[in-house]
């Protein structure tokens, strides 16, 4: 059976959802069954990096929420106004839709989603918050026997790139922006990432999702990185500190916190480790306790990753008999192969004489498995370590050099082995 989609954009993540859609081999089955039947742009003109039919392009937008050959409206094309309406449109004519547009969501989301409940279709969102992290299906299905009590984390990928770069190299915030929108990262009008508004719009849906409230937008605190200056960061720096634009949502006394802020976050606690366009959600539940989910918040495949795996959701309903997405079934074995390649560390525990260590070292060598380190330590009595870590090297070498290594009249034990990550 063929499930007919239409496309509304084609820029990076709507070609990132082709890429994929038109290259299904070794990817969920499911996929096979896509089609693509139109795509709607502002410019039928351009080119385009995935060479397509140029008939499956149109600037008609209301061509494709109305087309009645069309199951499922994949709205990737942002902005509020006109996505709205088409968006509606698509409901009210029975489609179903999947979305990457947190503006459009965090805005008129109730209205949108009232709609589709009456039309009995899905509005997926999971690419609108955290990129390729499946967050959205997370707060929407696997964490529903908690109470959850907060989120906080990383939700937008440029400023976190940007921030990441002016800790690293300092420089200036304009020069690294135009770096995260060559790269995909940012939105249209980057002012939405910069000044907080899409980090605003994601945690309002999250904590819709986490605590089933609506969260009017206006009641969202928010400040961007915009007057975060490299004095600031070389300051907290200095303080052991890392600043990042926090979005957090938590349960106080009397109501819901909900808001945007760059902050001083301490060298040590996990989120100050989350650099470039990595996002990192922590979500606190009874009875789970806390749980941090993290991966790429922007670009092109991380985003097509989301919106294709909504997709798949979505076509798992429609296809006939149903797709058993819940059941999981492979139907070929795995060629499984012998680990290759690794660096090891290795203790030997031999007798503390001289020659020892030429010894050991004459017999890797043998093995072409060459060594990053030898040393010898904790000297007692007539024995001593002698620690090895190798380079990367063949597995087949190195075992045939602790063959060799095991016979040596010096060598009293190998202590241990392990291979080094
Ligand atoms: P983009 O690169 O600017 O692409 C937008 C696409 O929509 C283009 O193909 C454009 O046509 C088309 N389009 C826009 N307005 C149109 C109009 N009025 N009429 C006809 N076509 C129109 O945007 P994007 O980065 O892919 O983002 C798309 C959506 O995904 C946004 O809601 C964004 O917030 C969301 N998102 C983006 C990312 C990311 O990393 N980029 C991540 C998560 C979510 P032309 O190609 O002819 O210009
Ligand atoms: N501009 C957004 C960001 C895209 O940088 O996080 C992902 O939603």
């Amino acid at each position: 059976m063929t499930i007919k989609v239409g496309l509304l954009g084609m820029g990076t993540v709507g070609t990132g959802v082709v890429q994929v859609l038109t290259d299904p081999a070794g990817r969920h089955p499911l996929l096979q069954e896509v089609e693509i039947v139109k795509i709607g742009v502002r410019d039928t003109a351009k080119p385009r990096s995935v060479a397509l039919d140029p008939s499956l392009f149109t600037s008609n937008l209301e061509s494709i929420v109305n087309d009645p050959t069309i199951q499922i409206v994949v709205e990737v094309m942002g902005g509020v106004e006109p996505t709205r309406d088409l968006v509606l449109q698509a409901i009210a004519n029975n489609k179903h839709v999947v979305t990457a547009n947190k503006a459009l969501l965090a805005r008129h989301g109730e209205e949108i989603l009232e709609l589709a409940k009456r039309h009995q279709v899905y509005v997926m969102l999971e690419a609108s918050v955290g990129g390729g992290i499946p967050i959205v299906n997370v707060l929407k299905q696997f964490l529903g026997a908690n109470r959850i009590t907060s989120i906080q984390g990383i939700v937008n990928g440029t400023t976190n790139y940007i921030l990441t770069r002016m800790h690293r190299e300092g420089g200036d915030l304009q020069e690294i922006l135009a770096d995260a929108q060559r790269l995909g990262y940012a939105e249209a009008d980057p002012t939405a990432d910069i000044d907080g508004f899409d980090a605003a719009d994601k945690i309002a849906i999250l904590a819709s999702l986490a605590f089933g409230q609506r969260i009017p937008l206006s009641e969202v605190s928010r400040e961007g990185i915009r007057n975060v200056s490299s004095l600031e960061i070389a300051s907290a720096a200095r303080l052991g500190y890392v600043i990042k634009l926090i979005a957090r949502a938590q349960l106080v006394t009397g109501g819901l916190e909900i808001g945007v802020y760059p902050m001083l976050v301490p060298q040590e606690h996990p989120l100050a480790t989350i650099n470039g366009v990595t996002n990192a959600i922590a979500i606190k539940g009874d009875p789970i306790g806390e749980i941090v989910f993290a991966g790429p918040g922007a670009g092109q495949g991380a985003t097509a990753s989301a919106v294709v795996a909504d997709l798949i959701n979505v076509c798992a309903l429609l296809s006939h008999p149903p797709h058993p997405l819940l059941s999981y079934m492979p139907t070929t074995a795995a060629q499984v192969v012998p680990p290759r390649e690794n660096q090891f560390y290795a203790r030997f525990t031999t007798l503390d004489q001289p020659g020892v260590i030429g010894e050991l070292g004459t017999i890797f060598g043998r093995y072409s498995v060459s060594l990053e380190t030898i040393f010898q330590q904790n000297r007692s009595g007539k024995y001593a370590q002698v620690i090895v870590i190798t380079h990367t090297v063949r597995e087949a070498d190195f075992w045939q050099a602790i063959r060799e290594i095991k016979e040596l009249p010096t060598l009293q034990t190998v202590g241990a082995i392990l291979r080094v990550l």
